[in-house]
């Protein structure tokens, strides 16, 4: 069936094909109206009055807080609606003989699409990807065409968390031959891996047209050296589709992890005849794979390519933050870097299916993924959520999840559903059967699970299903260490696991217990602050949880865990547990809502890391006098010792299974200084100096040189200085912003959870000393010049070079 020599020595001669393949974005040029108007799919109506915008859009995150607005404050507070977009394009009559699909990556929710008035469908799942075939309605030429999709978000509150409105994610027109890959058709495995080799397995499925034709395929390593090739000829059962199915192999293969996530890159092409001449190619798809294996074990918990690992995730919401749910690549590789500094390994795309370009970035950067369905099945959790399309659509939307997401070596596991209902009662077992074959009948290569809150096997009906390769707990910390006894012979995973509680740069000191806000169910919640806030020391939690430090240490100590999911990396808009409104955002973050570390995010460094970590909290701004506590978390160092100005208070070394080290310090103003050793010799230092009066603005960039593609983003932090340089950490400034050239303000934030401020205006309080604001990049290159301005504070600019 191969004919692999001859092809790999044309190849090795530099022929390559031409791309007959066109995936376009669609995203540019679209008509917005915030409202309903059934008279929009038609072609003919009139939208000039419309807003002009680009896609990926959101209109939920444009709009105002509010306690008043349906979708709750467990949604943010943010108004939903209905919205219509259209869109009017042309097609080149070098198209007729081809097919024209539209692609969407995701609307949220309940979209329907018209072209040219004809009715394509409907998809009311918020967050999975759909395609519809354009062809039959099309105009070529000079004739235009009009794509009309309306979005109902109207019934409310159908989600915990903030969902975002809208085409929130990108949109490809896709024009290909009539003979060409199937959509999402390909499926690339590596069954056999050793050292000298591994095998690649191809199943590709294809929409024939014509006859006589030949399938090429062309392994590249990352350098772009062809390392296998392979031509066989397409047989022909007289069916529109066929299947293709095969094997390559690669001596030597790089293997992908978390810490070399090394990528192949593989070239499927259909060709004419046996030749390989540039106009001789009908389709061409190109897929990124890497090569690894893993398992869990009972007993010894997972391994990736053999090697033992601790899987140490956490879970993200789909937001971006000031963004809102609009997809941006940039956004989502910052959130993942600020992750992976952190030591972070995985990541679960709680409850739900993330941005394709999520996915990229994970493998590209190295995270494993557990890819999550559903967060309801056929009994609601909020009125109006997707259990009312359950029957209709799960099916559906679980296969194309699975299809379009099963060749990313980044996704490890894929989870039915987050602490679904139907656990508690036996319509679990058959869903449950039902869910996992779906998925088994797709894609075997790795574990189902679901994340359970039942932690007693006896009384949760989805593990009696059977059905499960790998038992999910959230929370229940405290039945962990039992979990071989209880679970025999069961691999386990934590898919969810703390819930703590903080505000950045917020302190309650001194610190006396673990907190559990709120306390239990029964119990209406009436510990917090006047400022809405939690503290920083990792000491809260909601009572479902604990604090970072107690489930870590369990995580840590037993292999059988193979690790955990933190609930979450990053805050997100909504579910702002434990305070009533006008809190709108979450505090369970690691990483606040802007971007910026909360404390914590230093413990795990520390324990994820091989860098040497140091770093001492809280900040030194006090009453005389006062009872301060001094926490540092540290690493690579054998003890730290703390200088309260100049005075040593002490050596401290962590005991046992401390993770961070505390002094009792009464507070005078001045230098608090902190450094750490090595075997006698200093391997860091931190220091933290009272701070006067605000008096100027200092901005750094994340990056100072972006992209003119009207996408790409600087995130640019501000910090409100004193007149020595100290950030002033109760600095509340009301800072203004201005960009000229070549760049534009995208938005601002601050990470607080309660402020009321839009996203997307120009002007942000700063909160405890700081505060962010997002630049976009125009589609001209040049420079910008970025300014900040703040009443009675010296001012800042920084250039930014788009190019
Ligand atoms: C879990 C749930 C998450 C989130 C979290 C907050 O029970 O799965 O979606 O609501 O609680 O603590």
């Amino acid at each position: 069936m191969f004919i692999g020599l001859v092809l790999s020595m044309l190849y090795c001669n530099g022929v390559s094909a031409q791309s007959v393949r066109k995936s376009e974005s669609f995203d540019s040029n679209w008509k917005f109206l915030l409202g309903d108007d059934s008279t929009a799919k038609q072609p003919e109506f009139n939208d000039s009055k419309w807003r002009t915008l680009d896609l990926p859009h959101d209109w939920s995150i444009e709009g105002s807080f509010s306690e008043k607005n349906p979708t709750t404050q467990g949604e943010g507070g943010l108004p939903a609606g209905i919205g219509w977009y259209r869109k009017t394009f042309k097609v080149p009559s070098t198209s007729k003989n081809k097919n024209i699909l539209v692609d969407f990556d995701g609307v949220y929710r309940n979209s329907e699409v018209w072209i040219n008035g004809y009715y394509l469908g409907k998809r009311p799942n918020g967050y999975i990807s759909f395609s519809y075939d354009l062809t039959p309605y099309l105009n070529f030429g000079e004739k235009t065409n009009v794509i009309a999709v309306k979005v109902d978000n109207s019934n409310q509150p159908n989600s915990r968390w903030y969902s975002g409105s809208g085409i929130y994610r990108n949109v490809w027109l896709t024009t290909v031959n009539k003979t060409s890959f199937a959509k999402w058709g390909t499926f690339i495995t590596t069954p056999q891996i050793t050292n000298a080799q591994a095998t690649i397995h191809v199943n590709t499925s294809i929409k024939l047209a014509d006859k006589g034709l030949n399938l090429k395929t062309v392994i590249q390593d990352e350098k772009g050296n062809t390392v296998a090739s392979d031509l066989s000829a397409i047989k022909y059962s007289g069916d529109s589709t066929t299947i293709a199915a095969y094997d390559l192999t690669i001596k030597n293969p790089q293997l992908w992890s978390t810490d070399h996530p090394y990528l192949y890159k593989i070239s499927l092409q259909i060709v004419k005849d046996n030749s390989v001449l540039d106009n001789s190619v009908l389709d061409n798809i190109t897929i990124n794979t890497g090569i690894r294996s893993f398992q869990f074990d009972a007993q010894k918990g997972f391994f990736l390519n053999g090697v033992h690992m601790k899987i140490k995730g956490v879970c993200m919401h789909h937001d971006l933050g000031a963004l809102g749910a609009v997809v941006n690549t940039r956004a989502i590789e910052r959130q993942l870097q600020i992750l992976k500094d952190m030591g972070c390994n995985a990541i679960r795309t709680s409850h739900n299916p993330p941005a394709p370009e999520f996915l990229d970035l994970c493998d590209k950067m190295g995270f494993l993924v557990m890819d999550e369905a559903f967060d309801m099945w056929a009994k609601k959790k909020t009125k109006h959520d997707y259990h009312e399309d359950w029957a209709q659509w799960h099916k559906r939307d679980l296969e194309d999840q699975i299809l379009r997401d099963r060749n990313h070596p980044s996704v490890f596991i894929w989870s039915i559903g987050n602490e679904i209902r139907e656990q508690f009662d036996s319509t679990g077992i058959s869903i449950a059967r039902e869910l996992v074959k779906i998925v088994k009948n797709i894609d075997t290569t790795r574990p189902v699970t679901s994340a359970l809150s039942e932690s007693d096997p006896k009384k949760n009906f989805i593990y009696q299903s059977g059905a499960l390769d790998l038992v999910g707990l959230n929370y229940h910390q405290e039945v962990y260490a039992d979990f071989p006894k209880n679970y025999p012979n069961q691999k386990f995973i934590a898919t969810e696991t703390m819930s703590a509680l903080e505000t950045r740069g917020f302190y309650d000191t001194p610190v006396d217990t673990t907190r559990h806000w709120p306390q239990s169910s029964k119990v209406p919640f009436k510990q917090g602050n006047a400022e809405f806030a939690v503290s920083a020391y990792d000491n809260v939690a909601a009572y479902w949880g604990s604090t970072h430090e107690e489930t870590w240490k369990i995580i840590k100590k037993y292999d059988f865990l193979s690790g955990l999911f933190i609930w979450t990396g990053f805050d997100y808009i909504g579910e702002p547990t434990p305070y009533p409104w006008p809190a709108r955002s979450s505090y369970f973050g690691i990483v606040d809502l802007a971007g910026f570390p909360k404390d914590v995010y230093y413990m795990y460094q520390s324990e994820w890391t091989n860098k040497p970590v140091l770093h001492l909290l809280p900040h030194w701004n006090w009453k005389p006098g006062q009872i301060v506590d001094v926490w540092a978390y540290y690493s690579q160092a054998d003890e730290v010792e703390l200088f309260l100005n100049g005075r040593s208070l002490g050596v401290k070394t962590k005991q046992g299974d401390d993770l961070h080290v505390n002094w009792k310090v009464k507070f005078e103003p001045g230098i608090l200084k902190i450094i750490s050793r090595k075997n006698g010799k200093i391997v860091s230092s931190e220091e933290e100096h009272t701070a006067g009066a605000p008096a100027k603005i200092e901005l750094s960039a994340d990056r100072k040189s972006i992209n003119a593609d009207g996408k790409d983003l600087s995130f640019i932090t501000v910090k409100v200085l004193d007149a020595n340089g100290n950030i002033v950490p109760d600095a509340d400034n009301l800072i203004n912003f201005k960009i000229t050239g070549e760049a534009q303000i995208a938005d601002t934030d601050n990470g607080s959870q309660v402020s009321m401020e839009s996203f997307k205006a120009n002007h942000r309080k700063a909160f405890h000393g700081m505060c962010l604001l997002i630049a976009r990049a125009k589609k001209s290159g040049g420079k910008a010049i970025v300014y900040a301005q703040a009443d009675g504070l010296q001012s800042a600019s920084l250039a930014l070079n788009v190019k």
